[in-house]
Parts: C-alpha cells; structure tokens; sequence
C-alpha cells in the first residue's frame, strides 16, 4: 500500500480530529489518508469538520444497532467495505469489547489525555479525568497515545508527553492546555509512525 487508509471514532467535538485533519494538509501526515469518520453520538461536531475537509462521515448509534455487538459487527462491516488499515479513536468515548480489539490487533490506537498509568481506565475520560489529576493534586500531567487492546487504556505506549498544572487550574483550563500542548501534537506524530509502520511491512 501507497497510504494506510484511516478511520477515525469519534463521540464530540472533534479537536483531536482537526489535528488530524491540519497534519494531512500540512503533510505531518503523510503515510496516511483519513478516508472515513464515525461518531457514535447524535450530532457530533466532529462530522461537520469531516465533511468541511471532504471526507466521508457517518453516525452509527449502539442503541439503533440493537446492542454493543451489532455495533461492533456494524463497525467491522463498514470498515471491511473500505479497506481500513487503522482505526484513530479521537476523543471516542466508549469501550469496546475484545471481540474488536482482537479482530483489529494492532490496528487500533487512542488518545488519552493524562499519562498513563495515571488517571485512566474504566470511568476515566474526557473532563473526568482533569477532575481526578486536579483532585489528586499532581503537579504534572499530560496525554498518551497508545495502542488498543481489551485493557481499557492497557495497550502498548505509543507517545507520551507532559503538560504542567498551573495554580487555579479548572479542569477545563486544564484540558484545554493538555489539548495545545500534548495531544494535538502527540496524535497527528503517532498516526504518521503507525502508519509508516504499517505501510513499510506491506
Ligand atoms: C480529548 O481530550 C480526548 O483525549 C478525550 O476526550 C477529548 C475529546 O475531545 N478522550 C478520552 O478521554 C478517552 N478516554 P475532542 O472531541 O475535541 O477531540
């Protein structure tokens, strides 16, 4: 293969996926095509910005699937009609079994945005976890992009980079800065070296 052909999940506002998008055209990402995007949530803004950038998007809701295995089913379907090499969960905020995980080993990788193995797992997303670094009173935290396996956030490290917590820091003030300075950079990297991996093995 040329490119590795991307699908990205996605379940909100989409930001970690625009850095996908800005790295395509500026050509940090250049050993991938993002070809597909998928929400799991009803009018998730992260469509919009796919279909602004010219790429297909589609909702698919686990409720009208009939149950997390139809979902996943509905996914591999989808997928398979497509060609997708690697699945990009940005910013998607639900589990998936081990029946998907091991389907596409390897091939799956997320953004957390705390360093793992603090202030992850199950419960563990999206402002939630600022909450609980804040709470916890760590001076340090930051984003991992890992692989995805059955753990939840228990795959392979893929990158990892620290942000500082300010003084009066809120959890949104903390997010907002793990965004600009950790995953909008660490995600758009790791995509380009899974990519090139996968496209160097073929
Ligand atoms: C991001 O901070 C992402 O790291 C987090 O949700 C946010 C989505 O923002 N993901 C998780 O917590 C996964 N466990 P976005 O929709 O603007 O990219």
């Amino acid at each position: 293969m040329l490119k590795a052909r991307i699908a990205v999940l996605v379940s909100g506002g989409g930001t970690n996926l625009q850095a996908l998008i800005d790295a395509q055209k500026s050509g940090v990402l250049a050993s991938g095509e993002i070809v597909f995007v998928v929400a799991n949530v009803k009018d998730a803004y992260a469509l919009e910005r796919a279909a602004k950038a010219g790429i297909e998007g589609m909702t698919v809701l686990r409720k009208e699937c009939g149950g997390q295995e139809a979902f996943e089913d509905k996914l591999i379907e989808l997928f398979e009609e497509r060609s997708i090499d690697l699945i990009v969960l940005a910013g998607f905020l639900s589990i998936l079994t081990e029946k998907f995980t091991s389907h596409y080993a390897n091939r799956i990788i997320n953004i957390h945005p705390a360093l793992i193995p603090s202030f992850c797992g199950k419960g563990m997303y999206g402002l939630h976890v600022h909450e609980a670094a804040l709470s916890y009173g760590v001076k340090v935290t930051g984003a991992t992009v890992h692989y995805v396996n059955e753990i939840p956030d228990g795959g392979k490290i893929i990158m990892q980079k620290a942000v500082n917590v300010e003084d009066g820091d809120t959890p949104e003030v903390l997010q907002r800065r793990v965004m600009e300075q950790a995953e909008w950079i660490i995600l758009p990297a790791s995509t380009e070296k899974v990519c090139a991996e996968l496209v160097r093995a073929e």
